[in-house]
């Protein structure tokens, strides 16, 4: 495993931060030790509410700068969503804000050093925060661009300290029907899980995401935490993850339960192979100007193509 090397766009602390926080973060840890970074790094906003600005803003990737195509509208991203847990459509913006993020943690168990739980205020105090400028594509053929706010899996891979027996990492949203009524629809495996596997987990381009827009992540992208995987179609990015797990076994995510002959594990972006019911070839892009072809790996095969080399043998399940 290699997910404690540094990746090719590895930016210096003091690149990546404002000069302040990285100041005050060199002197904790001189004074104090790297382990109590987190608990005693400087308040910023990632405390604050759901869609109040992200100060201080956290600087851009220069790597991921420019999606090459415009960022899309707020508004727009904001009041189209999937997230099943406040309903089966797309307007679930007005429902998801019944979530309550404040003191909201994170259990990360499983095959690691020590099963922990850290709340999501800590864990974003002591990320390296950056702003990704990324495409994001959904298996159902629309897709954006969003500046994602967050930090590499990785980081709190290695806090996990995973040992050598973990293949994969297991993602678990809540699961609560008071707050978000899609969940009582029965015929749905709540909670909505996820998996990736371990050397997935370490690759660069792996997000946890916390904020949007340079704003705290709002309550429908999937707040206080969420995944972007942009290789992936949108379905793999799990929202409002509650439980991240070290595993054995190959997890069976939530749309591989219902229906795994559409929805697989891998979930590689590939115009070449269609979904069953629609063509991949093509894709919408919201509040553009019409369809564009669609990339392999959604553009980004210099990253992570080199993930599955030798997997020829998984044939078509690499890209459902
Ligand atoms: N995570 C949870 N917990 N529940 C969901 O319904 N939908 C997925 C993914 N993550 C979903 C989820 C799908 S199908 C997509 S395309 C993306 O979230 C949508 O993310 P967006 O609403 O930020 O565009």
């Amino acid at each position: 495993m290699n997910y404690l090397r540094r990746p090719s766009w590895w930016m210096p602390d003091s690149a990546a931060t404002p000069e302040a926080v990285y100041l005050n973060r060199r002197s904790l840890m001189a004074g104090a030790g790297a382990g109590l970074i987190a608990a005693a790094a400087p308040s910023a906003s990632h405390a604050a509410k759901p869609e109040e600005p992200f100060t201080p803003a956290p600087a851009r990737n220069p790597a991921y700068a420019d999606a090459g195509r415009p960022i899309t509208d707020e508004a727009l991203n904001a009041t189209y969503n999937n997230f099943y847990e406040f309903g089966s459509h797309k307007r679930i913006s007005d429902a998801a804000q019944r979530l309550e993020t404040d003191g909201w943690t994170i259990a990360v168990d499983g095959l690691v050093e020590k099963p922990f739980e850290i709340s999501t205020d800590d864990l974003i105090a002591g990320a390296p925060l950056e702003e990704r400028v990324i495409r994001h594509r959904c298996v159902e053929a629309w897709s954006m661009v969003v500046p994602w706010v967050g930090f590499p899996l990785s980081h709190l891979v290695s806090l996990a300290k995973p040992l050598s027996g973990a293949k994969y990492v297991r993602f678990e949203t809540f699961k609560d029907a008071d707050v978000a009524r899609g969940q009582l629809q029965f015929w749905y495996p709540w909670p909505y899980v996820e998996g990736v596997t371990i050397e997935e987990a370490a690759n660069e381009l792996a997000f946890l995401v916390v904020g949007a827009y340079g704003k705290v992540l709002h309550k429908q992208f999937g707040a206080p935490i969420r995944l972007h995987l942009p290789w992936k179609y949108g379905f793999k990015s799990i929202k409002s993850i509650v439980r991240v797990s070290f595993v054995e076994e190959r997890p069976v995510s939530f749309w591989e339960e219902l229906q795994s002959r559409e929805y697989g594990f891998w979930a590689n972006v590939n115009p070449e192979v269609d979904h069953p019911r629609w063509s991949q070839a093509t894709e919408e892009v919201l509040g553009g100007d019409g369809r564009i072809p669609t990339q392999l790996f959604n553009g980004y095969g210099e990253q992570v193509a080199g993930l599955y080399s030798g997997m020829e043998g998984v044939g078509d399940a690499l890209w459902r």
